[in-house]
């Protein structure tokens, strides 16, 4: 069922809820692949009820990203929510998630704020705004839909952590399920943004998957330095690839480690034809 307005969500969930069902959220912003359909079907597997939100978040959006040209494929999406037994696809317009006519920004909004360590490291450090844009939306999808767990995956790990510590801080009812990582046959992780890139650049794009292999097998070889594993990337970088970062940092709080250890995840961005692209692999 396809919905569009908040207050239907209410009903449809609280009679739900009336009944006993329990309810799963999977939060997307369309472009449906398969690294959303694994959240769907985890969600399926534990869950009575599941919606998914399909929802393009302006605010999380800097000034010169790709907000405008981000795909919108609300037809195709609900084709494959609809096979997956999806209860609900909730698509709502700007206006009536922020209400109508309003300015967005935060001296307008009230915005969730994740601590400053947590926001300006890694993807934060290049987009000013963007975790406290994601919380944002993220707790309003929680306060509109209630559900009892929410789905989001590993490959945006730095998002999963601050939606954690979210829900711990501001104590959100809600457990938070991460589920692995989608890859192409390929290596290249799935991400709605690489329908922006040539075949050419698909073939580029493996070089973030490569060089978290190679850490991770160089790990695994015993080296725990955290600037000679990342010192290895340099192997496999071209003229092509435009590297934003490469971290070694703890899995749970995002720390930076001079030595690597289980607890560590590498985590690297890139960007191939201009392309932003993100991946990350846990050593352990
Ligand atoms: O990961 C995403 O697609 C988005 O950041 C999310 C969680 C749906 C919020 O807009």
């Amino acid at each position: 069922m396809l919905l569009h307005r908040i207050e239907e969500v209410r009903e449809q969930v609280s009679a739900w809820k009336k009944e006993g069902l329990t309810v799963g959220l999977v939060p997307t912003m369309g472009a449906l692949h398969a690294g959303h359909l694994s959240l769907i079907k985890k969600a399926k597997e534990a869950c009575d009820k599941v919606v998914v939100s399909d929802f393009v978040n302006p605010i999380q959006f800097g000034p010169s990203e790709d907000f405008d040209k981000y795909p919108r494929t609300l037809d195709a999406d609900m084709e494959l929510c609809n096979k997956e037994g999806v209860d609900i696809v909730f698509a709502p317009s700007a206006n009536e998630m922020y209400g109508e006519g309003q300015k967005l920004s935060n001296d307008n909004l009230t915005y969730v704020c994740p601590p400053f360590f947590y926001v300006n490291t890694l993807c934060g450090k290049t987009r000013t705004g963007h975790f406290d844009g994601v919380c944002t939306v993220v707790l309003k999808l929680f306060n509109i839909v209630q559900p009892d767990y929410a789905f989001f995956g590993q490959k945006d790990a730095q998002q999963v952590i601050i939606i954690k510590k979210m829900v711990k801080d501001l104590n959100v009812p809600i457990k938070i399920v991460q589920c692995p990582i989608i890859r192409e046959e390929s290596g290249l992780a799935l991400s709605s943004r690489n329908k922006y890139l040539s075949e050419e650049g698909k073939k580029d794009a493996l070089v973030l998957s490569k060089i978290l292999n190679n850490i991770k097998s160089c790990y695994e070889k015993g080296i725990t330095d955290v600037e000679a594993l990342k010192e290895t990337a340099y192997n496999f970088l071209t003229e092509k690839h435009n590297m934003e970062y490469l971290e070694i940092v703890d899995k749970d709080t995002l720390e930076n480690k001079t030595n690597a250890d289980d607890n560590s995840i590498a985590l690297i961005a890139c960007r191939v034809e201009n392309v932003r692209l993100i991946d990350n692999i846990y050593l352990k």
